[in-house]
């Protein structure tokens, strides 16, 4: 058996994972900062780093606690090195080599995107080949994998990532940050009302394009206002979530015409939480491709946590990736490095 204490911050989530054999979460403490990003509409990055120095110690315990364990059952730490806020990320990695250096034991250092994928894991064994859709609040990315660990990128995002464009979108309508969740909660309650482009969706490539349906929505708001119109936010919310459901479904489905193999599919990170996307994507796969598992983690578990980088590190641990003391943040690190 092996334990694996996981830390996380890349963001605006402390998080601390007791995670056995990559799947079996023993423990999985989420603090949260958005009451204290709420009033700046948007993470602050130097509040970012301050709350987590003063909550990663005290998470850390709660999460041994509630795991009932001792720092002798741990086989290795991990932490996030990135993608991410530098700052953030830093006392995530601090507090890792401390712990592994007190207690001379491993260290881990894996990718923030790997853990949204192998957040799966923590509800079903993964198998290949996989791809994955990655929409978070930074990044919009289809992977295709034939083996642990083994991420090939085959479509990204060219401007804003699926995430940002519901938070900026949302704020322009007066949501509160981070709006993607209301922005959903309004969507259900409207019509297609408003015509909102369906960017690169019929390019013969597997990449996305979100920064003009965002300009889209705020032409339409401003027309409105110059009008002395009123915009319908619900409709609003209809409209532009059929349409970032519309271009991500018609882009998994030729990804995966191009990838025939895939035996998988697994949907990952903060968006995933969308419940007009779950919805959509279930019924296209289930119509079209029937014989592929689909994957999407229960909402606790879309949004950043430490247990799903716990989840990635016990393949790590068995390749025996370890990294010494001297590792630092790397706020840009791609899934592929
Ligand atoms: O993965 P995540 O927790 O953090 C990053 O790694 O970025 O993703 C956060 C993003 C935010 O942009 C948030 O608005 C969005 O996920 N989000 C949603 C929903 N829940 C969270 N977007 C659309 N619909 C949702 N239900
Ligand atoms: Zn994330």
């Amino acid at each position: 058996m092996t334990l694996i204490l996981s830390i996380e911050t890349s963001c605006d989530e402390t998080s601390v994972a007791i995670i056995e054999n990559g799947k079996k979460i023993m423990a999985n403490v989420i603090a949260s900062q958005v009451q204290s990003h709420i009033r700046f509409g948007g993470v602050v990055p130097e509040v970012a780093s301050r709350h987590h120095v003063d909550q990663i110690t005290q998470i850390i315990d709660l999460a041994m606690e509630e795991a009932n364990v001792s720092m002798d059952d741990i086989d290795a730490f991990a932490v996030t090195q990135g993608p991410g806020l530098v700052g953030a990320l830093l006392t995530g990695i601090t507090a890792a080599k401390t712990l592994a250096f007190v207690h001379q034991k491993p260290l881990i250092a894996t990718n923030h995107l790997a853990g949204h994928i192998y957040a799966s894991q923590l509800q079903q064994p993964l198998f290949f080949p996989l791809m994955s859709l990655i929409v978070s609040g930074g990044h919009t990315e289809l992977v295709y994998m034939e083996n642990h660990l083994d991420f090939k990128v085959i479509g990204e995002t060219q401007d804003d990532a699926v995430g940002e464009a519901y938070d900026k979108v949302g704020r322009l309508i007066g949501l509160p940050y981070p709006a993607g969740k209301h922005l959903d909660n309004l969507a259900q309650k409207g019509k297609d009302m408003y015509d909102i482009p369906r960017a690169m969706i019929h390019e013969d490539n597997l990449h996305f394009s979100f920064s003009g349906m965002k300009s889209a929505v705020m032409n339409l708001v401003h027309n409105a206002n110059q009008r002395g119109e009123t915009i319908n936010h619900e409709d609003l919310a209809t409209s532009f979530q059929l349409a970032v459901i519309d271009v991500l479904t018609t882009k998994i489905v030729k990804a995966l015409d191009a990838f025939s193999d895939t035996q998988q599919f697994v949907l990952a990170g903060g968006v995933a939480a969308n419940k007009g996307l779950r919805e959509a994507l279930t019924a296209r796969l289930n119509a079209s491709y029937p014989d592929i598992e689909l994957i999407i983690p229960p909402l606790r578990l879309c949004g950043d946590n430490a247990a799903m980088i716990g989840a990635v590190a016990y393949h790590q641990y068995q390749n025996q990736e370890f990294v010494d003391i001297t590792i630092n943040a790397n706020p840009g690190l791609a899934l592929t490095e």
